[in-house]
């Protein structure tokens, strides 16, 4: 049996560059995983299956259209494997809530299987083969600090990020992506560029989600949660994840982090809340 962690995904920052013919949007967007996510195991199998456990398993289908799944058939098909396997997805992250956790959990699950049948995939081959599941499926792939361009197709390390402290916070209400995208209205902006390194937080302010907007104007529970984030002691950045509606607050320090954690968990017990390391 092998078992890996399928970490959050998050966008520092997001920005919309263009639009595409077919509707897809053009992205500049720096990503990082978080040290928390959902968990997946594989084990020999005559068949490929999914069992689904966890905080939010009643929140994901179990059927076809499972990522997952579709994963699975689509590297058992490309690579004529003839047999299968227990998939096991324990579901520990909020779902439509912009932190690639459907995408992050396929991503994972190619990368075991290949595994698990001894296929010698590089990164980049599973992404040009799981392109088609989803634009995050590339840096869920890639699974390292990375900006993102293109439609999300194209990846590129991206080094020297400090240690960050980060709160997620989900007001348990969940987005779909396309919906807004679809609220998204276009804005010719200038974009200063990105430091990396020492000066990354201090760049970042400058940066923005281009999805913000349009996720608020579907739910305005995401401007609450904004406004508790930046409102916490050393908060330096609060932002929208993806397209989300978790939100991230950056601390300056581990321990503004926690106490942050413990006054929101406090006062909005329905709140779902994680403090991070990346
Ligand atoms: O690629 P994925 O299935 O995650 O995208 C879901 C939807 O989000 C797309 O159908 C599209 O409406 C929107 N999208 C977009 N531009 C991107 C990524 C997603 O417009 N770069």
């Amino acid at each position: 049996m092998l078992h890996a962690v399928a970490p959050a995904k998050i966008n520092l920052y997001l920005h919309i560059t263009g639009k595409r013919e077919d509707g897809y949007h053009l992205l500049d967007s720096l990503v990082v995983f978080a040290d928390t996510g959902d968990e997946i195991t594989v084990a020999p199998a005559d068949d490929v299956s999914l069992s689904i456990e966890g905080e939010f398993a009643s929140a994901v289908g179990n059927d076809e259209d499972n990522l997952v799944l579709r994963a699975a058939r689509l590297l058992q098909q490309d690579a004529k494997v003839p047999t299968g396997a227990a998939i096991t997805l324990t579901k520990h992250l909020p779902v439509a809530a912009g932190l690639g956790g459907g995408s992050s959990d396929a991503a994972t699950t190619l990368k075991l299987l290949s595994q698990l049948w001894g296929l010698s995939y590089t990164v980049e081959a599973l992404s040009a083969l799981a392109l088609p599941l989803g634009s995050d499926l590339p840096v869920c792939l890639y699974a390292q600090p990375a900006f993102m361009s293109g439609i999300g197709d194209v990846v590129d390390a991206a080094l020297a990020t400090p240690p960050l402290y980060m709160l997620l916070v989900n007001p348990r209400k969940g987005l779909s992506t396309p919906d807004v995208y679809g609220a998204y209205v276009h804005e010719e902006r200038q974009s200063e560029p990105l430091m990396l390194g020492s000066s990354l937080i201090a760049s970042l302010k400058d940066m923005r989600n281009d999805l913000q907007r349009p996720a608020i104007s579907l739910c305005s529970k995401i401007g609450e949660v904004l406004l508790e984030l930046d409102t916490q002691i050393n908060c330096e950045v609060a932002r929208l994840c993806g397209s989300g509606a978790t939100c991230y607050g950056l601390f300056s320090d581990k321990a503004s982090c926690e106490r942050a954690a413990d006054t929101i968990r406090r006062e909005h017990p329905d709140w779902w809340l994680a403090p991070v390391s990346i």
